[in-house]
């Protein structure tokens, strides 16, 4: 969940080219919530998603993350936390460097710090490879290419890819972020956490124990159950992984064509939906915007002036959608492409 609670934000404040984007912005988003974002230019909508990510802080105003505050937390901290695409499909991926080196980069995203953050193990490759293949771009194929020789709605996917993909947090992270994002008591929290993961421990350990002395048990077979047992152990410390990347798309289908944009926007989807991730989609496409997601919100001049979820969004249509904009908007005005379609 994320909430921006009182948030205001001007640029230039003092001089002439003072610019109020936001005053007093309330916002909550849940869990899960697949949020469109419509409005006019200057209306606000990328600074909400810099605000978010933390690439510009608040003047005023609290950003809180599964119940921990983070306004403070520097971009690189809440890395680990988000995925961004942008408009522009040479800003997410490197062009000099091969898709595996990407998705390597991406993948190494909250890791220490290392010399060699794209460096990845041969056990990675497979990984990227399966991930490729749900893309449907023929990807997979082209491991060891330059990102720089695919075409942009490629890109755009791939940045998608690396966004949402994320190194398995060590037992140490995932313990950390329990407790930092637990909504009540902290030292409870911490007490919770110790103790599953000292009995989870205990668990390995005492089946691990148990396959050793067994000794009607073949090398294999005890192997296997060995590696059973680690498994069941894994997956109960990673039950316990509260972070999910949350997903910010900034008019990220904007510079494609439009049968690649729709492309890109059901890989998106299909991403979203199946890795149940909280997003924030902004678009200048009304028709995306009813289509997409389970939630709109309109924003003119730095206000929400129209929310809409559930059954209510699912019947919105263009029609109604401007009108909404004609009823409430503060004098911006739209693009052509927003009222049209690309
Ligand atoms: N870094 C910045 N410096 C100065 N003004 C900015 C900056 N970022 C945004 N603005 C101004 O804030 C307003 C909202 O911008 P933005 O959030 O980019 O709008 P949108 O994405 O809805 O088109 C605009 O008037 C814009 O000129
Ligand atoms: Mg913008």
């Amino acid at each position: 969940m994320i909430e921006l609670k009182n948030i205001s934000k001007s640029f230039n404040t003092g001089t002439p080219n003072e610019a109020k984007v936001f005053d007093n912005l309330n916002l909550i988003l849940n869990e899960g919530d697949f949020v469109t974002v419509i409005g006019g230019n200057g209306a606000g909508k990328s600074t909400l998603i810099n605000i978010i990510s933390g690439s510009i802080s608040p003047d005023e105003g609290k950003v809180l993350l599964n119940n921990a505050n983070i306004t403070n937390m520097k971009e690189h901290q809440r890395a680990p936390y988000f995925g961004r695409v942008f408009q522009d499909p040479m800003v997410g991926t490197a062009a000099d460097m091969t898709v595996l080196e990407n998705l390597a980069l991406a993948y190494g995203r909250g890791r220490p710090r290392s010399l060699f953050r794209w460096s990845y193990r041969k056990s990675d490759i497979q990984t990227f490879i399966d991930d490729l293949k749900t893309l449907d771009l023929g990807l997979e194929k082209r491991l060891y290419q330059k990102v720089g020789l695919l075409s942009g709605g490629q890109r755009q996917a791939l940045t998608l890819l690396m966004a949402t993909i994320r190194n398995k947090p060590t037992y140490a992270r995932i313990k950390k972020d329990y407790v930092r994002f637990s909504s009540g008591d902290k030292k409870a929290a911490q007490n919770v956490i110790n103790q599953t993961f000292i009995e989870a421990k205990n668990n390995f350990i005492k089946t691990k124990n148990i396959i050793k002395a067994n000794n009607s048990l073949t090398k294999e077979e005890k192997k296997k159950m060995h590696a059973e047992a680690f498994a069941t152990y894994d997956k109960t410390i990673r039950a316990f992984d509260v972070t999910k990347p949350v997903l910010l798309l900034d008019e990220h289908t904007a510079a494609l064509d439009p049968k690649t944009a729709e492309k890109v926007l059901q890989i998106t989807e299909r991403i979203v939906t199946e890795n149940n991730l909280t997003t924030v989609m902004i678009t200048h496409n009304m028709k995306d915007a009813i289509r997409y997601g389970n939630r709109l919100i309109m924003l003119s001049q730095g206000q929400i002036i129209a929310d809409v979820t559930g059954e209510e969004k699912q019947k919105l249509t263009i029609e109604t959608l401007l009108k909404l904009f004609v009823t409430n908007s503060k004098n911006d005005i739209l693009s052509d492409s927003t009222i049209l379609g690309n």
